[in-house]
């Protein structure tokens, strides 16, 4: 296991589940992730999908004690930085490229890009990474595609993302290449919207209780 993803273990800390956010207002940002690690889920991945998601990562990263922000979203080298700087623990990407690959190398800060396929799996490992977003996870074929590569390629670990809710979780935690799963079910659009803080940390309690 390299150094780096040893560093992204030990923020993760076991949590059985990553909570992938797309936050529209800034403002929302301290009051959800600080709901989320009240319900036990402290490691999140604000999504670089919305005006106002490095704004969010500063103020979590700033006022959330508790909390180890991510970056997720991330497509290229000066979104890897502007999300090192605004303070992100973690970087996360649906997928590989040279680019992405050069900026993350000399960076103290964990990189979880997202593979597929055997030969992309393959080539994230000769290029150093043991550790990889399984993205789309559903759409690609699900816990039975992914089983199937723990035997081949049984070095690689996963966190696999993309349809995946409180239903097929386990479907995903029970596999060996599986460390943690991720996901934006834990945080609903509508109820981030209405400021749900309670339910939203109701929905953490019971997945940060998912156990591999
Ligand atoms: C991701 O970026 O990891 C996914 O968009 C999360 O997928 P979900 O919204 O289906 O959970």
């Amino acid at each position: 296991m390299t150094t780096k993803t040893q560093k992204l273990l030990s923020l993760l800390n076991g949590q059985p589940v990553i909570p992938v956010l797309k936050i529209e207002r800034a403002a929302d940002a301290v009051p959800l992730a600080a709901a989320l690690a009240r319900g036990g889920l402290k490691a999140i991945e604000i999504t670089l999908r919305t005006a106002e998601a490095v704004e969010a990562i500063r103020r979590v990263a700033a006022e959330v004690e508790d909390c180890i922000v991510g970056a997720g979203t991330i497509l290229n080298a000066r979104q890897f930085d502007e999300a090192v700087a605004a303070g992100s623990k973690f970087i996360v990407s649906p997928g590989i490229t040279r680019e992405l690959l050069a900026a993350a190398g000399p960076s103290d800060v964990p990189f979880l890009p997202g593979a597929i396929t055997p030969s992309e799996i393959m080539a994230a490992r000769e290029a150093g990474l043991d550790f990889l977003k399984f993205f789309p996870a559903e759409q690609a074929g699900g816990a039975a595609f992914l089983k199937a590569l723990a035997s081949p390629i049984a070095d690689v670990k996963f966190c696999p993302t993309g349809g995946i809710s409180a239903k097929n979780a386990m479907d995903y935690l029970s596999l060996p290449n599986v460390v943690c799963i991720g996901g934006s079910w834990v945080a609903p659009d509508d109820m981030v919207k209405a400021g749900d803080w309670k339910g939203i940390e109701a929905l953490a309690a019971e997945a940060s209780k998912l156990r591999k």
